[in-house]
Protein backbone atom coordinates (compact mmCIF):
# COMPACT_ATOMS: atom_id res chain seq x y z
CA UNK A 1 0.00 0.00 0.00
CA UNK A 2 0.94 3.57 -0.75
CA UNK A 3 -0.48 6.43 1.02
CA UNK A 4 -0.41 9.89 0.41
CA UNK A 5 -0.40 13.09 2.95
CA UNK A 6 -1.10 16.80 2.31
CA UNK A 7 -1.55 19.93 4.49
CA UNK A 8 -3.39 22.58 3.45
CA UNK A 9 -4.59 26.33 4.91
CA UNK A 10 -2.22 28.05 7.64
CA UNK A 11 0.38 25.78 8.87
CA UNK A 12 -0.08 25.48 12.70
CA UNK A 13 1.85 23.09 15.53
CA UNK A 14 1.35 20.41 15.96
CA UNK A 15 1.56 19.12 11.90
CA UNK A 16 4.16 18.18 12.24
CA UNK A 17 4.01 15.18 15.14
CA UNK A 18 0.96 14.51 13.07
CA UNK A 19 3.20 13.83 10.47
CA UNK A 20 5.15 11.76 11.67
CA UNK A 21 2.37 9.75 13.59
CA UNK A 22 1.24 8.66 9.66
CA UNK A 23 4.62 7.88 9.06
CA UNK A 24 5.46 5.48 12.10
CA UNK A 25 1.92 4.12 12.54
CA UNK A 26 2.09 3.68 8.17
CA UNK A 27 5.83 1.64 8.88
CA UNK A 28 3.68 -1.03 10.93
CA UNK A 29 1.55 -1.88 8.28
CA UNK A 30 4.62 -1.93 5.98
CA UNK A 31 3.31 0.80 3.94
CA UNK A 32 5.23 3.61 1.85
CA UNK A 33 4.40 7.52 2.51
CA UNK A 34 4.36 9.79 -0.39
CA UNK A 35 4.39 13.31 1.37
CA UNK A 36 2.37 15.78 -0.73
CA UNK A 37 3.77 19.34 -0.69
CA UNK A 38 2.01 22.41 -0.41
CA UNK A 39 -1.48 21.04 0.14
CA UNK A 40 -3.78 20.45 -2.67
CA UNK A 41 -1.74 22.26 -5.15
CA UNK A 42 0.99 19.90 -4.87
CA UNK A 43 -1.63 17.10 -5.81
CA UNK A 44 -2.54 19.34 -8.75
CA UNK A 45 1.02 19.78 -9.92
CA UNK A 46 2.94 16.47 -8.69
CA UNK A 47 5.12 17.72 -5.83
CA UNK A 48 5.99 14.87 -3.76
CA UNK A 49 8.51 13.93 -1.76
CA UNK A 50 8.91 10.30 0.02
CA UNK A 51 8.52 10.22 3.77
CA UNK A 52 10.57 7.46 5.93
CA UNK A 53 11.63 7.74 9.33
CA UNK A 54 14.81 9.61 8.89
CA UNK A 55 12.07 12.65 7.47
CA UNK A 56 10.07 12.32 10.59
CA UNK A 57 12.66 11.11 13.12
CA UNK A 58 13.21 14.45 14.87
CA UNK A 59 9.50 16.66 14.13
CA UNK A 60 8.03 16.79 17.72
CA UNK A 61 9.23 19.95 18.96
CA UNK A 62 8.97 21.62 14.91
CA UNK A 63 6.16 24.10 14.95
CA UNK A 64 5.00 24.61 10.69
CA UNK A 65 4.87 21.52 8.80
CA UNK A 66 7.71 19.96 6.74
CA UNK A 67 5.44 19.71 3.76
CA UNK A 68 4.77 23.19 3.18
CA UNK A 69 1.12 24.50 2.79
CA UNK A 70 -1.22 26.65 0.40
CA UNK A 71 -4.31 27.90 0.49
CA UNK A 72 -5.23 26.09 -3.43
CA UNK A 73 -8.68 25.11 -4.17
CA UNK A 74 -8.45 22.46 -7.03
CA UNK A 75 -12.08 23.55 -8.23
CA UNK A 76 -10.92 27.08 -8.61
CA UNK A 77 -7.69 25.98 -10.52
CA UNK A 78 -7.78 25.14 -14.43
CA UNK A 79 -8.62 21.33 -14.83
CA UNK A 80 -7.60 20.80 -11.16
CA UNK A 81 -9.59 18.18 -10.04
CA UNK A 82 -9.24 16.02 -13.43
CA UNK A 83 -5.03 16.86 -12.79
CA UNK A 84 -5.24 15.88 -8.79
CA UNK A 85 -6.86 12.30 -9.87
CA UNK A 86 -4.62 11.90 -12.64
CA UNK A 87 -1.80 12.66 -10.44
CA UNK A 88 -2.92 10.14 -7.87
CA UNK A 89 -3.10 7.12 -10.79
CA UNK A 90 0.43 8.34 -12.05
CA UNK A 91 2.16 8.50 -8.31
CA UNK A 92 0.37 4.62 -7.60
CA UNK A 93 -0.98 6.73 -4.57
CA UNK A 94 -4.07 4.14 -2.94
CA UNK A 95 -5.59 6.41 -0.75
CA UNK A 96 -4.54 9.99 1.13
CA UNK A 97 -4.46 11.56 4.66
CA UNK A 98 -5.75 15.32 4.22
CA UNK A 99 -4.89 17.52 6.91
CA UNK A 100 -6.71 21.02 7.21
CA UNK A 101 -9.46 23.19 8.64
CA UNK A 102 -12.88 23.44 6.93
CA UNK A 103 -11.39 24.67 3.66
CA UNK A 104 -8.75 21.85 2.96
CA UNK A 105 -11.32 19.28 4.33
CA UNK A 106 -14.28 20.56 2.50
CA UNK A 107 -12.11 19.90 -0.58
CA UNK A 108 -11.15 16.41 0.56
CA UNK A 109 -15.24 15.48 1.21
CA UNK A 110 -16.14 17.14 -2.18
CA UNK A 111 -13.56 14.46 -3.87
CA UNK A 112 -14.49 11.90 -1.77
CA UNK A 113 -18.33 11.96 -2.67
CA UNK A 114 -17.87 13.43 -6.12
CA UNK A 115 -14.72 11.12 -6.92
CA UNK A 116 -14.69 8.28 -4.97
CA UNK A 117 -11.37 9.48 -3.48
CA UNK A 118 -10.08 7.48 -0.62
CA UNK A 119 -9.62 10.00 1.70
CA UNK A 120 -9.61 10.80 5.77
CA UNK A 121 -9.21 13.88 6.98
CA UNK A 122 -7.27 15.16 9.84
CA UNK A 123 -8.53 18.44 11.72
CA UNK A 124 -6.10 21.00 11.93
CA UNK A 125 -6.71 24.97 12.50
CA UNK A 126 -5.82 27.00 15.45
CA UNK A 127 -9.29 28.73 14.65
CA UNK A 128 -10.25 25.22 16.47
CA UNK A 129 -14.00 26.29 14.51
CA UNK A 130 -14.26 22.75 12.97
CA UNK A 131 -17.05 20.51 14.16
CA UNK A 132 -17.24 17.36 15.06
CA UNK A 133 -14.33 17.37 17.16
CA UNK A 134 -13.56 19.13 20.79
CA UNK A 135 -10.18 20.70 19.67
CA UNK A 136 -8.39 21.10 16.91
CA UNK A 137 -4.18 21.03 16.72
CA UNK A 138 -2.35 24.22 16.92
CA UNK A 139 -5.34 26.14 18.85
CA UNK A 140 -3.70 25.27 22.23
CA UNK A 141 -0.14 26.98 21.04
CA UNK A 142 -1.57 29.49 19.59
CA UNK A 143 -3.61 30.95 22.41
CA UNK A 144 -0.47 29.80 24.43
CA UNK A 145 1.68 32.63 22.54
CA UNK A 146 -1.33 35.54 23.01
CA UNK A 147 -1.69 34.41 26.21
CA UNK A 148 2.20 35.10 27.08
CA UNK A 149 2.39 38.45 24.65
CA UNK A 150 -1.37 39.61 27.04
CA UNK A 151 1.25 38.96 30.25
CA UNK A 152 4.19 41.32 28.20
CA UNK A 153 1.40 44.07 27.58
CA UNK A 154 0.20 44.08 31.44
CA UNK A 155 3.85 45.02 32.68
CA UNK A 156 4.45 47.90 30.01
CA UNK A 157 0.87 49.30 30.40
CA UNK A 158 1.00 48.75 34.15
CA UNK A 159 4.37 51.27 33.96
CA UNK A 160 2.78 53.51 31.33
CA UNK A 161 -0.51 53.71 33.25
CA UNK A 162 -2.05 52.70 29.86
CA UNK A 163 -5.15 50.54 28.35
CA UNK A 164 -3.40 48.00 26.17
CA UNK A 165 -5.67 46.20 23.13
CA UNK A 166 -3.80 43.05 21.43
CA UNK A 167 -5.66 42.22 18.53
CA UNK A 168 -5.65 38.19 17.44
CA UNK A 169 -6.03 35.72 14.70
CA UNK A 170 -9.23 33.70 14.97
CA UNK A 171 -10.99 34.44 11.86
CA UNK A 172 -15.07 34.19 12.15
CA UNK A 173 -15.01 32.56 15.54
CA UNK A 174 -13.89 33.83 18.49
CA UNK A 175 -12.39 31.11 20.22
CA UNK A 176 -8.57 32.05 19.91
CA UNK A 177 -9.35 35.27 21.20
CA UNK A 178 -12.04 34.00 24.24
CA UNK A 179 -9.89 31.76 25.34
CA UNK A 180 -6.74 33.87 25.62
CA UNK A 181 -8.67 36.60 27.39
CA UNK A 182 -9.21 34.27 30.39
CA UNK A 183 -6.40 32.50 30.66
CA UNK A 184 -4.22 35.27 30.52
CA UNK A 185 -6.69 37.64 32.61
CA UNK A 186 -7.83 40.35 30.34
CA UNK A 187 -10.61 42.91 31.12
CA UNK A 188 -13.11 42.20 28.33
CA UNK A 189 -12.89 40.83 25.26
CA UNK A 190 -14.65 41.10 21.69
CA UNK A 191 -15.74 38.48 19.67
CA UNK A 192 -16.90 38.04 15.99
CA UNK A 193 -19.90 35.85 17.81
CA UNK A 194 -21.13 39.37 19.59
CA UNK A 195 -22.21 42.28 18.37
CA UNK A 196 -19.58 44.97 19.73
CA UNK A 197 -21.15 46.76 23.33
CA UNK A 198 -18.94 49.62 23.51
CA UNK A 199 -20.90 51.47 25.97
CA UNK A 200 -20.85 48.79 28.47
CA UNK A 201 -16.99 48.15 27.07
CA UNK A 202 -15.96 51.53 27.94
CA UNK A 203 -17.72 52.10 31.27
CA UNK A 204 -16.50 49.14 32.07
CA UNK A 205 -12.27 49.15 31.47
CA UNK A 206 -13.15 53.09 33.10
CA UNK A 207 -13.86 51.31 36.57
CA UNK A 208 -11.30 48.95 36.11
CA UNK A 209 -8.43 51.56 35.06
CA UNK A 210 -9.47 53.55 37.99
CA UNK A 211 -8.79 50.72 40.58
CA UNK A 212 -5.46 49.55 38.63
CA UNK A 213 -4.12 51.88 36.45
CA UNK A 214 -4.25 49.50 33.52
CA UNK A 215 -6.72 47.45 31.93
CA UNK A 216 -6.39 45.54 28.64
CA UNK A 217 -9.13 44.24 26.07
CA UNK A 218 -8.54 41.42 23.64
CA UNK A 219 -10.38 41.95 20.15
CA UNK A 220 -10.19 38.99 17.40
CA UNK A 221 -9.38 40.12 14.33
CA UNK A 222 -13.03 39.04 12.82
CA UNK A 223 -15.23 41.36 14.73
CA UNK A 224 -18.20 42.54 12.70
CA UNK A 225 -18.52 45.89 11.75
CA UNK A 226 -22.18 46.69 10.68
CA UNK A 227 -22.69 47.88 6.21
CA UNK A 228 -19.04 46.73 5.90
CA UNK A 229 -17.85 46.17 2.08
CA UNK A 230 -15.28 44.10 0.86
CA UNK A 231 -13.92 44.21 -2.21
CA UNK A 232 -13.78 40.47 -4.28
CA UNK A 233 -10.04 40.81 -5.14
CA UNK A 234 -8.95 40.88 -1.82
CA UNK A 235 -10.60 37.41 -1.32
CA UNK A 236 -8.66 33.95 -1.59
CA UNK A 237 -9.36 31.33 -3.28
CA UNK A 238 -11.82 30.11 -0.77
CA UNK A 239 -13.56 33.50 -0.47
CA UNK A 240 -11.95 34.45 2.61
CA UNK A 241 -10.48 37.62 3.11
CA UNK A 242 -6.70 38.51 5.25
CA UNK A 243 -9.05 40.19 8.42
CA UNK A 244 -5.83 41.39 10.17
CA UNK A 245 -6.03 44.62 7.04
CA UNK A 246 -9.12 45.28 8.56
CA UNK A 247 -7.26 47.03 11.96
CA UNK A 248 -9.73 46.27 14.36
CA UNK A 249 -7.81 46.44 17.38
CA UNK A 250 -6.45 49.86 16.55
CA UNK A 251 -10.19 50.55 15.55
CA UNK A 252 -11.14 49.90 19.10
CA UNK A 253 -7.90 51.34 20.88
CA UNK A 254 -8.90 54.56 18.90
CA UNK A 255 -12.37 54.46 20.36
CA UNK A 256 -10.89 53.84 24.03
CA UNK A 257 -8.74 56.54 23.94
CA UNK A 258 -11.35 59.49 22.29
CA UNK A 259 -14.10 57.84 24.85
CA UNK A 260 -11.97 58.24 28.17
CA UNK A 261 -9.00 60.13 27.18
CA UNK A 262 -6.45 57.56 28.62
CA UNK A 263 -3.35 56.65 26.44
CA UNK A 264 -4.21 53.13 24.91
CA UNK A 265 -2.14 51.03 22.77
CA UNK A 266 -2.59 48.75 20.54
CA UNK A 267 -0.70 45.17 19.46
CA UNK A 268 -1.39 43.10 16.72
CA UNK A 269 -0.12 39.36 17.21
CA UNK A 270 -0.48 38.21 13.68
CA UNK A 271 1.64 34.86 12.67
CA UNK A 272 4.03 35.27 15.70
CA UNK A 273 1.04 33.56 17.52
CA UNK A 274 0.64 30.66 14.66
CA UNK A 275 4.54 29.81 14.27
CA UNK A 276 5.82 28.74 17.24
CA UNK A 277 6.89 25.19 18.58
CA UNK A 278 4.11 23.16 19.60
CA UNK A 279 3.04 22.96 23.00
CA UNK A 280 2.48 19.36 24.83
CA UNK A 281 -1.41 19.30 24.30
CA UNK A 282 -0.67 20.01 20.22
CA UNK A 283 2.46 17.44 19.97
CA UNK A 284 -0.11 15.00 21.62
CA UNK A 285 -3.26 15.47 19.69
CA UNK A 286 -1.31 15.92 16.65
CA UNK A 287 0.67 12.53 16.89
CA UNK A 288 -2.26 10.35 17.68
CA UNK A 289 -4.26 12.33 15.26
CA UNK A 290 -1.85 11.17 12.38
CA UNK A 291 -1.43 7.47 13.84
CA UNK A 292 -5.83 7.22 13.85
CA UNK A 293 -5.63 8.31 10.44
CA UNK A 294 -3.42 5.30 9.40
CA UNK A 295 -5.56 3.29 11.23
CA UNK A 296 -8.87 4.56 9.17
CA UNK A 297 -7.10 4.22 6.31
CA UNK A 298 -6.27 0.36 7.22
CA UNK A 299 -10.12 -0.12 8.05
CA UNK A 300 -11.52 0.99 5.16
CA UNK A 301 -13.17 4.63 6.65
CA UNK A 302 -12.90 6.60 3.90
CA UNK A 303 -14.78 9.79 3.91
CA UNK A 304 -14.00 10.17 7.53
CA UNK A 305 -12.36 12.27 9.76
CA UNK A 306 -10.24 12.04 12.87
CA UNK A 307 -11.76 13.39 15.95
CA UNK A 308 -11.29 13.87 19.82
CA UNK A 309 -14.10 13.15 21.89
CA UNK A 310 -13.24 13.75 25.36
CA UNK A 311 -9.98 11.64 25.72
CA UNK A 312 -11.05 9.30 22.39
CA UNK A 313 -9.49 9.68 18.89
CA UNK A 314 -12.24 8.49 17.09
CA UNK A 315 -13.50 8.32 13.19
CA UNK A 316 -16.68 10.87 12.81
CA UNK A 317 -18.22 11.73 9.57
CA UNK A 318 -16.09 14.16 7.00
CA UNK A 319 -19.37 15.76 5.76
CA UNK A 320 -20.88 16.35 9.29
CA UNK A 321 -17.59 18.03 10.38
CA UNK A 322 -17.57 20.46 7.65
CA UNK A 323 -20.88 21.19 7.60
CA UNK A 324 -21.00 23.96 10.11
CA UNK A 325 -18.32 25.99 11.38
CA UNK A 326 -18.35 25.54 15.42
CA UNK A 327 -18.26 29.26 16.62
CA UNK A 328 -18.36 30.37 20.00
CA UNK A 329 -22.22 29.38 22.11
CA UNK A 330 -23.95 31.68 24.59
CA UNK A 331 -23.22 29.41 26.90
CA UNK A 332 -19.61 30.44 26.85
CA UNK A 333 -19.66 34.05 26.43
CA UNK A 334 -22.23 34.22 29.33
CA UNK A 335 -19.62 32.50 31.46
CA UNK A 336 -16.37 34.83 29.81
CA UNK A 337 -19.05 37.87 31.29
CA UNK A 338 -18.46 36.35 34.89
CA UNK A 339 -14.89 37.22 34.56
CA UNK A 340 -14.54 40.50 33.35
CA UNK A 341 -15.01 42.29 36.90
O1 LIG B 1 -7.26 30.09 9.60
C1 LIG B 1 -6.06 30.26 10.26
C2 LIG B 1 -5.61 31.69 10.24
O2 LIG B 1 -4.45 31.80 11.03
C3 LIG B 1 -6.66 32.71 10.67
O3 LIG B 1 -6.78 32.81 12.07
C4 LIG B 1 -6.15 33.95 9.99
O4 LIG B 1 -7.21 34.87 9.77
C5 LIG B 1 -5.60 33.43 8.71
O5 LIG B 1 -5.28 32.08 8.91
C6 LIG B 1 -4.38 34.17 8.20
O6 LIG B 1 -4.09 33.69 6.93
P1 LIG B 1 -2.68 33.81 6.22
O7 LIG B 1 -1.71 32.92 6.94
O8 LIG B 1 -2.96 33.37 4.83
O9 LIG B 1 -2.26 35.24 6.33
Amino acid sequence: MRIGVLNGGGDVPGLNPAIRGCVLRAMDFGWEVVGINEGWKGLIEGLTESLGISQVEDLMNKGGTILGTSRTSPYKVEKGVERCLQNIRKLKIEAIVAMGGEDTLGIANKLYKEHKMKVVGVPKTMDNDLSSTDYTFGFDTSVTLAMNALEVLKNTGKSHRRIMVLEVMGRHAGWVALFTAIGGGADWVLLPEEKADIDSMCKHLKRVYERKKIATVVVSEGIEVPGEKISKEKLDQFGHMLLKERGMGEGIARVIRDRLGVDTRVSVIGHMQRGGAPTLFDRMLGVRAGVKAVELIKEGKFGQMVSLRGTEMMGVSLEEAVGKLKTVSPEWIDFAHTLFK
